[in-house]
């Protein structure tokens, strides 16, 4: 008899306990000098058919569903003072940590894919494949910020005190997003004047450690821009044809500004400003100046303006999509920030955070200053009209083109 079909029936005959039941096991696997099937999935911690499961995969062992399900233990019940609401806040939090898991795995194909050089096209499609993945699990996470909200603050009230000094802002996963995307550790909003490793267990602390020590997606994506080929255009270059394209497009924008006396002079003045800064940081790309208000180099910012803007190029378009899907992933992410800091406000009207914050301005803070690939929003300030475009020499485009011969068929 299979060793999974002995155990059931010896099962339906005693009344065991899953302890002891495993043990039985663990022997019977021994004594018949080999681990079956059962006897590894009872070492592995399983429930062994409790109910005398089938043989072979089974839903609730597979799924590990005792230790999953048996891991919402809300601290209320514990102080005797069961809160209902605690089982959602719980379940909400749980969740979202699966789902954090699921975008960290994601994450380590796409750099190991792109940590290559040179990266091979097919890896960027699958990059995107999986990048496009993360985003549709932010908007969902987005979402599920609807549920926790069923929660009115009252309820949260019935159990809140429970919960100092613990706080999401502990959440090691969702920092490890932060950090291997490329959150530069210089932008982040101080937090009670100490590093945020400071909340953190030595084992977080110590994770997020070498989480830092490898190249973000930030720094992978750089260098592989850096290395995107058709921007010297032979004799000539991109970088000349745009940038004097790009400086008097601005530059009649300044002078339309001052010549607009349909607004007051100090927002005149304000709007002149901000083209000049515009300008200025527009010829840091292309000088890789010191001080330019840039995350990415000068390189990979030129090419991320090439693809923008050249992107119907065949050989150009995945680049273009890689960037959009970028941008889609940061974006998603913000407007989470955004909508847990309306969230908290809801819940906690002014009061501190658990965590010790200033709760919902800290959280709108981050919302506003958090943001990972901002480099690639403020290219949006020196595009042209596609009229206006330098055209493409025509090595260059021809380069650029995917060419399918068909042969004719014999007549
Ligand atoms: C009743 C619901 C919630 C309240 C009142 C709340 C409150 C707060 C507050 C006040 C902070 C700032 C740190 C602090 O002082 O504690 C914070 C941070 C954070 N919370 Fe929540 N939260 C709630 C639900 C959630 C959920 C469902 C998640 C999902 C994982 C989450 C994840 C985070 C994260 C990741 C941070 C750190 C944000 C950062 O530092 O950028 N929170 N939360």
């Amino acid at each position: 008899m299979p060793l999974g079909k002995a155990l059931a029936s010896i099962q339906d005959r005693v009344t065991l306990s899953v302890k002891s039941a495993t043990m039985l096991a663990i022997m019977l696997a021994i004594i018949l000098g080999g681990e079956g099937h059962a006897a590894r999935r009872a070492r592995d911690g399983e429930t062994v058919g409790a109910a005398g499961a089938p043989a072979g995969c089974y839903y609730g062992s597979y799924l590990r569903l005792d230790q999953l399900l048996s891991s919402q233990q809300p601290a209320s019940d514990a102080a005797g003072k069961p809160a209902h609401d605690e089982m959602l806040f719980i379940t909400v939090h749980q969740v979202y940590e699966l789902w954090f898991k699921q975008i960290l795995h994601e994450l380590t194909r796409v750099e190991a894919d792109f940590a290559a050089n040179p990266v091979d096209d097919r890896q960027v499609v699958r990059a995107i494949h999986s990048l496009h993945r993360v985003h549709e699990i932010l908007k969902l996470l987005v979402h599920q910020l609807d549920v926790m909200e069923t929660m009115t603050p009252l309820d949260f009230l019935d159990f809140r005190d429970l919960l100092y000094p613990a706080s999401g802002f502990q959440s090691a996963q969702f920092r490890e997003i932060e950090i291997r995307l490329g959150l530069p550790r210089d932008t982040r909003i101080a937090f009670d004047r100490a590093p945020f490793e400071s909340k953190l267990s030595d084992r977080d602390r110590e994770r997020l450690i070498r989480a830092g020590e490898t190249p973000s997606l930030l720094q992978l994506l750089d260098a592989w821009l850096s290395r995107t080929p058709f921007v010297d255009w032979g004799g000539t270059s991109f970088r000349q044809a745009y940038r004097a394209a790009v400086v008097q497009m601005l530059t009649a924008d300044a002078e339309k500004v001052r010549g607009d006396t349909q607004i007051s002079s100090n927002q005149r003045a304000a709007e002149t400003l901000a083209i000049e800064s515009a300008l200025k940081n527009f010829a840091a790309i292309f000088e890789d100046s010191a001080d330019a208000a840039w995350r990415m180099s000068g390189p990979a910012i030129e090419a991320a303006l090439l693809i923008t803007l050249y992107r119907d190029e065949p050989a150009l378009n995945q680049a273009f999509r890689l960037l959009q899907t970028l941008m889609d992933v940061d974006e998603t992410m913000t407007l989470w920030r955004y909508r847990h800091a309306l969230m908290v406000s809801r819940m906690l009207g002014v009061k501190v955070g658990t965590g010790g914050s200033s709760g919902h301005d800290y959280l709108r803070a981050t919302a506003e200053r958090h943001g990972i690939f901002t480099d690639l929003f403020r290219l949006s300030t020196y595009l042209i009209p596609r009229s206006a475009l330098p055209p493409l020499p025509a090595a260059i485009a021809r380069g650029m083109s995917f060419v399918y011969e068909t042969k004719q068929p014999a007549e």
